[in-house]
């Protein structure tokens, strides 16, 4: 079932251009370049907030669509791991919006996080993996993943399928709230059918990711940075770090690293900063240089025109394509993913089915 792969992580990493082509065939229209969702009777248009509940990776996919939501359809998004969400008295409008985002389907936090979203009146918007799943089932609105079963314990493809449903709903939210013209909406899709092709151009870096990995295996802190979209990504590579290769990890927004954490970095702290070129590169690039005057080890994420103008003084540079800023947090999935890989293959750990964890946690 693995075919030519060692792993079934490894595999599933590599079907992300196949599987994000399926999910976003689903979901946009190349016929006319629009965004077409499956029918529903309920007004996208009337949304006034939006409660995103998940867990993990899937949390993060949440927190990426949150700028999206924010940016294209000016709609309040509310964000929560589902353990927290349940037990702190949300705010629930008559009305809102919730999204539940699952690979599983079966998460019982997050379940049950749905189920009180239900029972309050809020309309259930339901993005996840396998069809025949108890959230599917409870959904008013279903919007699956096409990315096929995952078998690695690390979630990888369903991540980048969850960012493409969740960009084509927040395009479709301002498509009807009267915020996105045609003409820009037209711009959106077209940018996210690039995206299968931008993801093959980042997996043509593996080799590279697997020699770097022997830099960062024998670290026992590696610090994440991001900014905007990117701060997420930062966050789920640590945590893909963490568990399969059982190095500490920990993902900051890049600006806050002044506020505290840099008083870890020292010359045995590989920093791996995600920062793709455009508006918010300068700022990121200011705090990287925060840290490397204190001795941190900087493994720089950027595409080339980003590359020529910070690489200097870095441990090791990985090259992104150059690609809009809608569809970066998918790409830069990539060498998030198989630097925790190579770091865990280095390692010898159980890749596939890291200690400790199980695929699906249906307990709370
Ligand atoms: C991380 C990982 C977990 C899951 C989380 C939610 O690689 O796999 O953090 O993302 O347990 O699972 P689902 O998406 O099935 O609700």
């Amino acid at each position: 079932e693995k075919g030519n792969y060692r792993h079934f992580m490894q595999k599933e990493i590599f079907e992300q251009p196949t599987v994000v082509a399926q999910t976003l065939a689903s979901y946009l229209r190349r016929s006319d370049n629009s965004v077409a969702l499956p029918q529903f009777d309920f007004d996208l248009s009337s949304v006034r907030r939006i409660t995103i509940v998940a867990c993990g990776t899937s949390f993060y996919a949440g927190m990426v669509a949150k700028y999206w939501f924010e940016q294209f359809a000016r709609v309040p998004v509310d964000i929560d791991v589902a353990s927290e969400f349940r037990y702190r008295e949300p705010v629930l409008e008559e009305g809102g919006l919730a999204l539940f985002i699952s690979q599983s389907g079966e998460t019982a936090d997050t379940l049950a996080a749905l189920r009180h979203c239900k029972q309050n009146g809020q309309t259930i918007g339901v993005i996840v993996n396998v069809p025949t799943s108890s959230m599917a089932r409870e959904a008013d609105l279903l919007l699956p993943t096409h990315a096929g079963p995952e078998i690695g314990v690390a979630s990888t493809k369903a991540f980048t399928c969850q960012l493409a449903v969740l960009a084509a709903l927040a395009a479709h939210m301002a498509v009807k709230k009267g915020l996105m013209s045609r003409e820009e909406e037209q711009e959106v899709v077209a940018h996210l059918l690039e995206a299968p092709a931008c993801l093959n151009a980042a997996l043509d870096h593996d080799d590279d990711i697997a020699s770097m990995a022997h830099l960062i295996a024998p670290a026992r802190d590696v610090l994440y940075l991001g900014r905007g979209p990117d701060f997420p990504l930062a966050l789920e590579g640590a945590l893909k770090l963490k568990e399969i290769s059982y190095i500490h990890a920990e993902g900051y927004a890049s600006g806050e690293m002044k506020h505290g954490p840099i008083a870890l970095i020292d010359n045995e702290v590989p920093v791996i900063v995600l920062a793709p070129s455009g508006p918010l590169f300068e700022k990121t690039v200011s705090n990287m240089e925060e840290v490397r005057a204190r001795g941190g080890q900087i493994v720089l994420i950027s595409d080339a025109e980003g590359l020529e103008q910070a690489s200097e003084g870095c441990m090791a540079t990985i090259e992104m394509p150059k690609v809009h800023p809608l569809i970066a947090p998918l790409v830069y999935a990539v060498p998030v993913q198989l630097l925790a890989y190579h770091v865990a293959c280095v390692k010898g750990t159980d890749v596939d089915q890291p200690r400790n964890l199980a695929k699906s946690v249906t307990v709370e």
